[in-house]
């Protein structure tokens, strides 16, 4: 079931904003919030109409869960039923900011919101709108990324209303998205605990705090086909543009020699192959920095739609620091085509 076609109310981040945003979500509204991850579509987590409302405007298959998020500790009962001592030693790292932690569910939340499972992803975003919309609803929010499914997360309101205008009760109209991809997401249900998905806060980080954390196979590799994943929406299709995208791994000279040799495609590349390639190029970031490339990475993705591009090599990111969590949106918006040189 689609929603469509209601009017879509652009709404100014401000005090009055947030009352009349926050209102919308205590009476079963749907609303899409900017984090400073990517933006999200929110609704009530205690209430399974507004969540059924959220998986029909994204089009999202409904055994994927939601993240639920909350605006300070306080609200951490809400939604859990257990807070570890390996949660607060996270919390204190972590929180607020781009991570979410997977807990056992509190009685509280929606069914829907968990996809019928016993536990719950919390994060406590650092974005202030954000904190303070929860706030004014006085709800945890349950909030995926405000974006069609399968499509590249939003990073701006823009992005959100070319996906959602005339399907959701509201934007709230803040600025573009500082890291650009979604948060790092573990599971303290699993022991030991486990990398579902890599985000800002790094592998390297989170060995700090949990020094025996296993990264699960699904997020470097497509998991085997019947394969029960840790993490639901790991399984799905993702990130994806129209475009044909292949990932090209190789240093700088191979990939742009590879690249001029096909001839056929645009380049996703770091600023430091634009001199070498003699076909059109969209720059996301630089090769040794996976903070500025997270942060280009869904806008050039989007832009390639824009421009009606077929095709793109996309230079593949390297794999340690945010470098990880790009690679592992970058494989999956490439249906896991490689080519390594
Ligand atoms: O940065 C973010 O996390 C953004 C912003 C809006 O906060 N939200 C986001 O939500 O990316 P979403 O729904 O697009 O991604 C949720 C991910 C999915 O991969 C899902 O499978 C996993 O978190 N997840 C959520 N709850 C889970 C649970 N109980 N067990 C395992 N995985 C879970
Ligand atoms: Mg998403």
């Amino acid at each position: 079931m689609e929603e469509k076609e209601m009017e879509t109310k652009r709404i100014i981040p401000n005090q009055a904003g947030y009352k009349q945003a926050g209102d919308l979500l205590a009476n079963g509204g749907i609303v899409a919030m900017p984090t400073e991850t990517v933006y999200g579509l929110a609704a009530s987590a205690y209430d399974d109409a507004a969540i059924a409302r959220v998986f029909a405007a994204k089009g999202r298959p409904q055994d994927n869960p939601l993240i639920v998020h909350i605006a300070d500790l306080s609200m951490l009962p809400w939604v859990t039923s257990q807070v570890s001592e390996q949660a607060k030693r996270c919390a204190e790292a972590f929180w607020p900011g781009p991570f979410t932690m997977v807990l056992p569910k509190g009685e509280r939340i929606a069914d829907s919101v968990c996809a019928g499972l016993d536990s719950v992803g919390v994060r406590m975003p650092s974005s202030l709108i954000a904190r303070e919309l929860i706030r004014a609803a006085g709800l945890p929010l349950a909030a995926p990324s405000a974006n069609r499914s399968g499509l590249p997360s939003p990073i701006s309101a823009d992005h959100v209303l070319r996906d959602l205008d005339g399907s959701i009760d509201a934007v709230l109209m803040g600025p573009r998205c500082e890291v650009g991809v979604e948060s790092t997401v573990i599971s303290l249900t699993a022991h030991p605990p486990r990398l579902l998905r890599p985000g800002a806060v790094t592998l390297e980080q989170l060995k700090t705090v949990l020094p025996d954390i296993e990264v699960d196979p699904a997020v470097l590799d497509r998991p085997k086909e019947g394969e029960q994943v840790a993490s639901p929406g790991m399984k799905y299709k993702h990130y994806a543009p129209k475009a044909t995208l292949i990932m090209v791994e190789g240093d700088r000279e191979q990939y742009c020699r590879y690249v001029n040799e096909q001839a056929d495609g645009v380049a996703v590349c770091f600023k430091e192959d634009v001199a070498r390639l003699g076909v059109p190029v969209y720059c996301y970031g630089a090769s040794d920095d996976g903070r500025t490339q997270a942060y280009a990475l869904f806008e050039v993705l989007r832009r390639l739609d824009e421009d009606r591009i077929e095709k793109a090599y996309l230079h593949a990111p390297g794999q340690t620091g945010v470098g990880l969590a790009v690679y592992n949106r970058a494989i999956r918006s490439c249906g896991y085509r490689k080519v390594v040189l």
